[in-house]
Parts: C-alpha cells; sequence; structure tokens
C-alpha cells in the first residue's frame, strides 16, 4: 500500500529564484545547487523537493512511498492489467532520487508518478534554511499536493481503484474537488476539476505556527507574492497562506492540520465553503474573490468552527 507523500519534483527554469524562494520563505534546506538539479530537505529524508533546470514551470514527477517492496509488485501488475506502460527504475533513475526500489509511470492526466521503496535517510542533521523549529512530516509525509485535472472523473477512479487512495471528501459547487488520503493526514492529494492541467498548490506543514507567520511576514520583504493570505480551511482544519512560487503555481504554508483515523472515516460531501475565515484570494480579480468572501462571512454570522484544540497545557492550564 501507499503510505506517504515522499517528494516532489518541479521543471523549471527558475532554479536560482527557487533557491531563495525554498529557503528564505519555507524554511528548507538547500543541499545542492550544483547541475541542472537543486535538491532540498526537510527532515532526515534525503530529498524531499527537487528543481531541475528545464524549459518548463510544471510538475516533473510526484513520488508516492510504498510499504514494502512487494507493493511495488503489486501495483506494477495491477498498472499494467490496466494497460498502463510501468516502467521499472534504473540504478541511475534510484541513485538521484535516493530510493531503495522504485517504478514509474504516467497518469490518466498526464503527470508523472513514482512509486518509491525505502526512501534514503541522511545522516546529516537537518539545517533549516531559516531558523524554523520544523515541518511536520514522518509518518504523514511531506505534505499534499492538489492538481488541476481536465477529467476529474478519470482521475478520481484511477487513484481509487489502482492506487488504492480513500477518499476524504469531496465537492462539486462551484467547481469539482476531491480530497483524498493515505494516511492520518487528512489529505495528501486532491483534484480541482478545473479543465486546466498542472500544480494548484503542494502543502507543507510547520510544527509551530509561528513558523507559518513569519514566512508570511518574510514573504512580504519582496521574496514572493501573496496568493492567499492567512486563513482557517473547513476539512482539514489548516491555518495557512499560499505564496506565489517563481514557477507561477503555489506553495500551502501550514499548521494546525486535522489528524484522522482512516479505519473509522466516512467520506462525505462538502457544503460549507473551503475556508472558516481569512484566505482572501489576491490571486483573483475582485468580482471572482466575493463569492468566496460572502461564504466566509456566512460562516461567521453562523458561527461555524473548528473544534476547540485539547490538552495543550499553557492555552487551558490556570494561570498563576
Ligand atoms: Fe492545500
Amino acid at each position: 500500500m501507499i503510505k506517504a507523500l515522499s517528494y516532489i519534483g518541479i521543471k523549471s527554469t527558475l532554479k536560482d529564484d527557487w533557491a531563495t524562494f525554498a529557503t528564505k520563505v519555507l524554511g528548507m534546506q538547500l543541499l545542492e545547487k550544483a547541475g541542472s538539479t537543486v535538491i532540498f530537505r526537510m527532515d532526515n529524508q534525503a530529498q524531499r523537493l527537487f528543481v531541475s533546470e528545464e524549459n518548463d514551470e510544471s510538475i516533473a514527477c510526484i513520488g508516492w512511498e510504498v510499504e514494502t517492496k512487494a507493493d511495488l509488485q503489486v501495483f506494477g501488475s495491477r498498472l499494467e492489467s490496466r494497460g498502463v506502460e510501468v516502467r521499472h527504475g534504473a540504478q541511475s533513475l534510484k541513485s538521484k532520487r535516493h530510493v531503495a526500489d522504485l517504478l514509474w509511470f504516467i497518469d490518466p492526466a498526464g503527470f508523472r508518478v513514482e512509486l518509491v521503496w525505502k526512501p534514503e535517510q541522511s545522516g546529516d542533521q537537518f539545517m533549516p534554511g531559516r531558523p524554523i523549529e520544523g515541518f511536520r512530516t514522518g509518518p504523514l509525509g511531506m505534505g499534499h499536493a492538489v492538481l488541476h485535472v481536465a477529467d476529474i472523473n478519470q482521475m478520481v477512479a484511477f487513484y481509487r481503484e489502482i492506487l488504492d487512495f480513500q477518499l476524504s471528501d469531496y465537492g462539486n459547487n462551484p467547481i469539482p474537488l476531491y480530497f483524498f488520503h493515505v494516511n492520518e493526514r487528512h489529505h495528501s492529494l486532491a483534484f480541482v476539476g478545473s479543465k486546466n492541467s498542472g500544480f494548484h498548490h503542494f502543502m507543507v506543514e510547520y510544527d509551530n505556527l509561528d513558523d507559518v507567520g513569519q514566512g508570511y511576514d518574510l514573504a512580504q520583504t519582496g521574496l514572493a507574492d501573496i496568493a492567499y493570505t492567512i486563513g482557517r480551511h473547513t476539512n482539514d482544519y489548516m491555518i495557512s497562506y499560499y505564496a506565489y512560487t517563481p514557477s507561477g503555481f503555489f506553495v500551502e504554508s501550514g499548521w494546525g492540520g486535522r489528524i484522522i483515523d482512516p479505519q473509522a472515516w466516512v467520506p462525505h460531501e462538502l457544503t460549507l465553503g473551503p475556508s472558516f475565515w481569512g484566505h482572501e484570494r489576491l490571486y483573483l480579480p475582485e468580482n471572482e474573490r466575493t463569492t468566496f468572501r460572502d461564504k466566509r462571512l456566512q460562516i461567521a454570522k453562523d458561527g461555524q468552527r473548528a473544534p476547540q484544540l485539547v490538552n495543550c497545557p499553557w492555552l487551558f492550564q490556570k494561570r498563576i
């Protein structure tokens, strides 16, 4: 089975801008800038993000970690039986990705998907690009990826039936949105049925809310434009902002994402708007922002909110 989002690869002509953005705004560690690829770490894993110099601004690949080596064979034969061409990773690719084994294929929307086993752990301590407490990764994986897709039904069927992604929730108004989990993170993957193709955003989560807020301030010193102001999502409870990457799509920097119990989870339709508050969509023209703003204001009038945090000693213990 697939257990986590392992890494993301980007194609870009702007790797120097990416190096600045990923370290100074996001707080990732720049590992290697030599050659045509820039590699970043977020934790002990040897690589979490890489940007390869190509004449494009888009996704190079998305890497998903499988539980066992045998899972690669299981998925490989399942994909082949559905007519998907599966490539087994050559030694050079395995070393490049720092994994013990991998296979890759192209999904129905044209994205390159890599299934990997045993990503290499680095012996060197993680050194963030700016002072942050750390990223929330581990069993939850790197974060989440949200993709624009033209044929959402085809993609939903492919990921659920062949790759066993579990539906978290979905909405159909005003455009189709489907969220999937592969572990306790509310979603590791989502599709936006926007008729486009490419990254909407990827999300990284921090251990400390202040690291999100400080990234927000630092971005606005000229390091990155803000696409969504700080706000809180209604489905995964993430408190986050979105910044433009050098490639034009967004990165969501978040804190406080919801942990679910995958065994007990029942998928459901989303009826609230996307955010309890905030997340003003600066990337949209004013007339398109109002729909989202009106929904938010209605949520505020109705008093809808995320459940209260519990067992937080400094917040709830009696102050002396
Ligand atoms: Fe997100």
